[in-house]
């Protein structure tokens, strides 16, 4: 019998396996032979047990904020690079290891009710979060906040703007949005982070794929940003939450900002930073139109993937549709 040394071992069974050369991390506790090697010093209670999974511009920070506020559950710490989110299951943080997103999360206390969660807003369009995190969270909880993905796109646009981006700068949001095949590739670039993200449907379904449908709650991103303490409402029945709380008490909506934010003690309210709730011109209508037109076929998709997994359809989709008679 003969063999190689390790290292040419390990570049010859990845050229025999190509498939493999990307891991899949599982929780360590759901094959018998993993939690044998685990570390004794390890436990698979460090894992969130809900993500809010985006897409970007929706409300996922106003959501984050509220959940943070609820004494049962606790978020993820910070990260120096994404701040809230840490990015585990969508890109390279991924290769980092299972260690390296536990750190992320308060060791267990003994009592065990810990309920941790975190929101990473780019998981919901990426190609391969919803397998991963189906690997390591089978019984997790998913939350996605859909907005019009016509107003998602004109969001982020914004967004890119606010941030500088020379292209916004250049740009209108019509010429992004209607740029064509050969347009310079940065162009295209901001014109599929603008409408890539809003193909509702297609990113839902990949969901679906690993997740159960009564695991994943569909949010109406309208509604949380007008009567956010219903909206609460219904997420805490969903995490099955015992000691509920009233958000009618603890949000009040701050003129000045136009938002919902944290009341605080004395009656001052904590809202989000100035980079969430922008102040910017209404989206011109041949953007609207064009915007209809183009997730006609998505929205009408979205809406029978809802009636499948019995999830009411959000009102935005609904004024959407009627467009479409
Ligand atoms: P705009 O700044 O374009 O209005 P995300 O946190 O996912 O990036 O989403 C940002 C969006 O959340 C904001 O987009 C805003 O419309 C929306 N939002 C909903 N509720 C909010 C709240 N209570 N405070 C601030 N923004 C809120």
């Amino acid at each position: 019998l003969q063999t190689l040394p390790p290292i040419q071992l390990a570049q010859r069974y990845f050229q025999i396996f190509p498939e493999e050369r990307d891991p899949i991390w599982q929780d360590p506790c759901e094959d018998k032979r993993h939690k044998d090697i685990w570390s004794k010093e390890k436990t698979c209670d460090r894992f969130p047990k809900l993500l809010i999974i985006g897409p970007q511009k929706t409300g996922t920070t106003a959501l984050y904020l509220f959940l943070g506020m609820h004494p049962d559950l606790t978020s993820n710490y910070p990260s120096k690079e994404t701040f809230e989110e840490i990015q585990f299951f969508n890109g390279r943080n991924y290769h980092k290891g299972i260690d390296w997103y536990m750190e992320y999360f308060p060791l267990p206390s003994n009592t065990s009710s810990d309920f941790y969660f975190e929101k990473s807003a780019n998981y919901f369009d990426s190609e391969v979060a919803a397998r991963r995190a189906a690997a390591l969270l089978p019984k997790a909880k998913i939350i996605t906040i859909l907005i019009n993905p016509a107003d998602r796109a004109y969001s982020w646009y914004q967004h890119q703007r606010a941030h500088d981006d020379p292209v916004a700068q250049k740009y209108t949001f019509h010429n992004v949005i209607t740029a064509v095949h050969d347009s310079p590739i940065k162009l295209k670039v901001l014109q599929n982070r603008c409408l890539v993200p809003g193909l509702y449907a297609t990113h839902l379904q990949r969901w679906l794929n690993y997740y159960h449908p009564s695991q994943i709650l569909v949010l109406d991103g309208q509604l949380l940003r007008t009567e956010p303490a219903s909206v609460m409402e219904k997420i805490q029945k969903f995490l099955g939450l015992t000691n509920t709380v009233n958000y009618h008490k603890i949000l009040a909506f701050d003129p000045k900002k136009g938002f919902w934010c944290q009341l605080l003690d004395g009656g001052k309210t904590k809202c989000l930073g100035k980079s969430k709730g922008r102040r910017y011109p209404d989206m011109d209508s041949d953007s609207r139109s064009f915007l209809r037109e183009y997730y006609r076929e998505h929205n009408v998709e979205l809406s029978k993937l809802l009636y499948k997994m019995g999830q009411p359809l959000p009102s935005w989709l609904r004024e959407e549709l009627l467009h479409t008679r």
